[in-house]
């Protein structure tokens, strides 16, 4: 069920919003704050280290010495929260892989820290997503 509320907002603030709106291609305001407190309650799933899900990328040079394998390594000793990866060879040198990982909040922070921190890791980062059941 819908509620309604209103909001009081500094006159700037509001026009810093609205171009915020524009720029992110959300259809009204009601849709940009929900989105807003989603991404704040996500947040709080994976403070609270509630079973979550997210996604991590790594962008590498594979010729940088036994990387792949350090990488491979990493992810099975992780392998109960590696729904799926997959690696694409961007170009002669570069390669990113993409890994689909869930559980508890901490344990896959840890697993994205582990790849992140590899050496030759160019680009590490881990996007912080939910389960959904929380956030109906
Ligand atoms: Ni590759």
């Amino acid at each position: 069920m819908l509620k309604r509320f209103s909001i009081s907002l500094e006159e700037s603030l509001l026009e810093k919003f609205d171009q915020y709106i524009l720029g992110h291609q959300y259809d009204n305001r009601s849709e940009a704050i929900r989105d807003l407190i989603r991404k704040v309650m996500v947040r709080k799933e994976w403070d609270a280290d509630k079973q979550v899900m997210g996604v991590i990328s790594l962008v590498f040079d594979h010729h940088e010495p036994r990387l792949q394998e350090k990488i491979t390594l990493v992810q099975h000793d992780y392998h109960h929260h590696i729904i799926s990866s997959t690696h694409v060879h961007m170009d002669h040198d570069n390669c990113m892989e993409v890994i689909i990982v869930k559980g508890q909040a901490g344990e896959v922070q840890e697993l994205a820290d582990r790849l992140t921190a590899l050496r030759g890791i160019r680009d590490g980062n881990l996007a912080m997503s939910s389960t959904g059941k929380s956030l109906s």
